[in-house]
């Protein structure tokens, strides 16, 4: 697994190994180092089964981490839609495009079976407000959804070659959040501003829509995606939770008994008004759909912060 000390990463490896399977992790951020990494990584690294190796996939050797794989997951990648304009942009094309053409060489000259990769809602861009289907024209708005569009595609192309012995699932998350969810996504900060009485930054007038996708939901998709008979196809991750931002704040608020000074600023570049999912193709070949509401999801997600922040255990 790739991008094992990462937010979705780590929930992934804790689950596989949990369910019996070896798991070698990789990532470029150092637990001994990062606060973040050693964080997200804590429960897995005393499991037997989980192995753990601190690399970069711009240049690392992947080879051997390969020998009898079953499945790759591939979910290292620079996330983030709005820091991805400017200077930074060569950093998001290293990292989720240069880096996923080794990670596809590597694993179809090994023939290795499957890869599983993070993609993203961001693809499709602006919509009209109904959901999106996988057929759907993408029109990526954001550098950052230039570079999920071309890493899913990359990796799809190499599926698509005659005689490949590698399969892909292209999986679209929607928006997940739960428990160590990433601190610069809303959810995050929604809480945590509900929590600790900060200020809460709202880019545009929070009318902006998001098909929020609790963490165990994605994490199940992502098992399914390893063993369904199927290859070189996107699929949409998304369906539990249509909700605005300011909807968002409301529960929030609900859940931490606690108002959120919102300070309302301009809509940022990249961002579009809504995701909504057409979840029928996951339910199709995944049998699965989303099972957590936003509710019971903010609510682990909240308790897990909370305990992060022990001063602020009270509120939970
Ligand atoms: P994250 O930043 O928490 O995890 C990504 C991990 O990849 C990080 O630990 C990072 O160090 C690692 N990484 C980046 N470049 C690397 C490299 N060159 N070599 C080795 N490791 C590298 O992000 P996340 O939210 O867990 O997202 C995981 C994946 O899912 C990303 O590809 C992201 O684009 C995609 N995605 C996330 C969401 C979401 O809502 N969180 C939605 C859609 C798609
Ligand atoms: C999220 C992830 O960050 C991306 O990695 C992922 O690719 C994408 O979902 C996806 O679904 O594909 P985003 O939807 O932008 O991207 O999620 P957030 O970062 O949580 O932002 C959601 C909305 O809240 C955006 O409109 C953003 O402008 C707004 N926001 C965010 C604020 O108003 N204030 C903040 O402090 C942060």
């Amino acid at each position: 697994m790739t991008g094992a000390a990462g937010f979705i990463g780590s929930h992934l490896a804790h689950a596989l190994v949990r369910a019996g399977t070896t798991v070698i992790g990789v990532d470029r951020r150092d637990p001994a180092t990062d606060r973040t990494a050693a964080a997200n990584l804590a429960a897995l690294q005393e499991l037997p089964g989980y192995i753990h190796l601190t690399a970069d996939l711009i240049h690392c050797a992947i080879e051997p981490l390969l020998v009898d794989a079953e499945t790759v997951f591939h979910l290292a990648g620079i996330p983030g839609v709005r820091p991805s304009w400017g200077s930074r942009f060569g950093e998001y094309l290293a990292s989720n495009v240069l880096a996923t053409h080794r990670v596809m060489e590597t694993c179809t000259r090994m023939g290795v079976p499957r890869v599983v990769v993070a993609s993203s809602s961001s693809v499709y861009g602006p919509t009209n407000g109904g959901a999106s289907i996988e057929t759907d024209r993408p029109q990526p708005a954001s550098p950052y959804a230039v570079t999920k569009l071309a890493e899913e595609q990359l990796c799809l192309a190499y599926a698509d070659r005659a005689h490949c012995p590698t399969s892909v699932v292209a999986l679209r998350y929607f928006t997940v959040y739960g428990p160590r969810q990433r601190s610069d996504m809303f959810t995050h900060r929604a809480l945590q501003a509900a929590l600790t009485g900060q200020p809460l930054g709202l880019y545009g007038d929070g009318h902006q829509r998001r098909d929020f996708t609790y963490i165990d939901d994605a994490v199940a998709a992502t098992i399914a995606a390893s063993t369904v008979p199927t290859a070189h196809v996107a699929i949409n991750i998304g369906g539990g939770s249509s909700a605005s931002l300011l909807e968002v704040v409301n529960v929030a608020k609900r859940l931490a008994g606690r108002d959120i000074q919102l300070h309302q600023e301009g809509p940022r570049n990249g961002d579009v008004l809504t995701t909504r999912a057409n979840p029928h193709r996951a339910h199709e070949l995944l049998g699965w759909q989303a099972q957590v509401d936003l509710h019971s999801g903010m609510h682990a997600h909240m308790q897990a912060l909370a305990a992060e922040l022990p001063e602020y255990s009270r509120a939970a």
